[in-house]
């Protein structure tokens, strides 16, 4: 195959003939398909579907001797903090167990810093003039949406192959408006990278000019590799302590993506210290989360060991999908040299590297023929990539064969996007 780079006017317009007449006969099917979020697909929801069963009785309710149908434990019931401590790494006593969203959680630490601040803050962060926040980009469109909707300043931080470009990250973190940073250090959502040691190192042992920087570690697919067995990940709270900054992290997770997404729990991990201040502040939201749910969650989760075969069988179903998705554009997108995008074994997402200046315009088409995917851009803060190329894909939801039929879609659209480019250009 050669690279439409190579092509002449000549061959490009052939090419963009057969290619538009087969984007037609794709249109005219008049598909209706969705491959825009990272949700579970219903086969990974049933795997679950025995959590239902487990507490039938009203004296099935107990958490050792905790009556979990009653007010109380605002950080969470004792075995649901020993289990995300379990899977983290980390001790129970670092470990708040929430509701059914760690975005919410999140959210709650952002919002609360800026009205009161947090620990060490001076004053809230509603009082500091300008707040600004590092955005490893490509990134998770929700992080971004978070630190916008309370007016703070986005900045871009190129991601590499091994995380957030760390010269950067410790240039900017000289400035004391730079109060935070967004990472998912693990299959990062949507590139799937696994941040290397040297970042990780790096991003705990941060001298920030402000004191109260938050380095917000969203380790939403600590255990969610579908290409291969589980990887150990180094504990980022005692790193930080290690490097005295033990109360600079504030790690999430959540079962979204393990047992049922929007019924699942989350989790924050932080220092002792922070946990204590936060008890304080989120009782004055709550007077306890939903601990049924979270004894439920125990009850089916059991522990580390049985949590990851519970992942091991949503590999099953997962692998494929992603197979299908990366050997596409192997097959159709890499050999023409108009896209990029590298293998993920974990994660819920595929990155592809478009050619610049086409994401939006495929995108564009790849609507047109009755495909939703995420928007070009929203990877980007504000919703801008600056070289309009990144495209996430999110393979998970639809049944295989609407997958492929999507796949087509977005693999035709891809070459007439460029091969329209390129033509402007010849
Ligand atoms: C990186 C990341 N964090 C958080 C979430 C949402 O997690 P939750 O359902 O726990 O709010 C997602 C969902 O796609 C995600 O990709």
């Amino acid at each position: 195959m050669i690279p439409y780079s190579q092509l002449d006017k000549a061959a490009l317009e052939a090419e963009l003939k057969t290619v538009t007449e087969a984007y037609e006969a794709l249109k005219a099917k008049g598909l209706k398909l969705d491959m825009s979020r990272g949700k579970p697909g219903k086969t990974q929801l049933d795997l679950s579907n025995d959590m239902l069963k487990v507490l039938p009785d009203r004296e099935d309710c107990l958490d050792g001797t905790l009556d979990v149908c009653n007010y109380g434990n605002l950080c969470g019931i004792p075995s649901a903090r020993k289990l995300f401590a379990e899977l983290l790494d980390v001790r129970p006593e670092q470990v708040i167990v929430g509701g059914s969203a760690s975005l919410q959680l999140m959210y709650n630490l952002i919002a609360t810093a800026f009205s009161h601040g947090l620990l060490h803050s001076p004053e809230p962060w509603s009082k500091r003039g300008k707040v600004r926040f590092l955005c490893p980009s490509p990134g998770y469109d929700r992080h971004f949406r978070v630190t916008e909707f309370f007016g703070f300043e986005l900045i871009p931080v190129a991601m590499t192959a091994e995380g957030p470009d760390m010269d950067a990250v410790l240039q900017w973190i000289k400035d004391p408006s730079v109060l935070g940073i967004w990472c998912v250090p693990k299959y990062s959502n949507p590139d799937g990278i696994i941040y290397s040691d040297r970042v990780i190192r790096a991003l705990a042992s941060m001298k920030p000019a402000a004191p109260d920087f938050a380095l917000m570690w969203d380790n939403a697919y600590c255990i969610h590799e579908f290409d291969g067995d589980y990887v150990p990940f180094p504990d980022i709270l005692k790193l930080c302590a290690e490097y005295g900054n033990a109360d600079m992290v504030y790690e999430f997770a959540s079962t979204s993506k393990v047992t049922f997404p929007g019924a699942g729990i989350s989790c924050m991990c932080a220092s002792e210290a922070n946990i204590a201040y936060f008890q304080k502040t989120l009782g004055v939201q709550i007077i306890s989360f939903d601990k049924v749910n979270q004894l439920r969650h125990v009850r089916f989760l059991k522990d580390k060991e049985t949590t990851l075969a519970l992942m091991k069988r949503h590999a099953a179903i997962l692998k494929p999908r992603f197979d299908a998705v990366c050997d596409a554009l192997e097959r159709e997108i890499v050999p023409r040299g108009i896209g990029t995008f590298n293998r993920p074994k974990g994660g819920y997402f595929i990155s592809l590297y478009a050619m610049p200046h086409t994401a939006k315009r495929a995108l564009q088409l790849v609507k047109e023929a009755g495909v939703t995917m995420t928007p070009a851009g929203a990877t980007y803060p504000y919703g801008q990539d600056p070289f309009d190329s990144n495209i996430r894909i999110a393979p998970t939801l639809p049944p295989v064969e609407e997958l492929n039929a999507a796949l087509e879609v977005l693999c035709m659209c891809l070459r007439l996007a460029a091969l329209e480019q390129l033509l402007k250009n010849a």
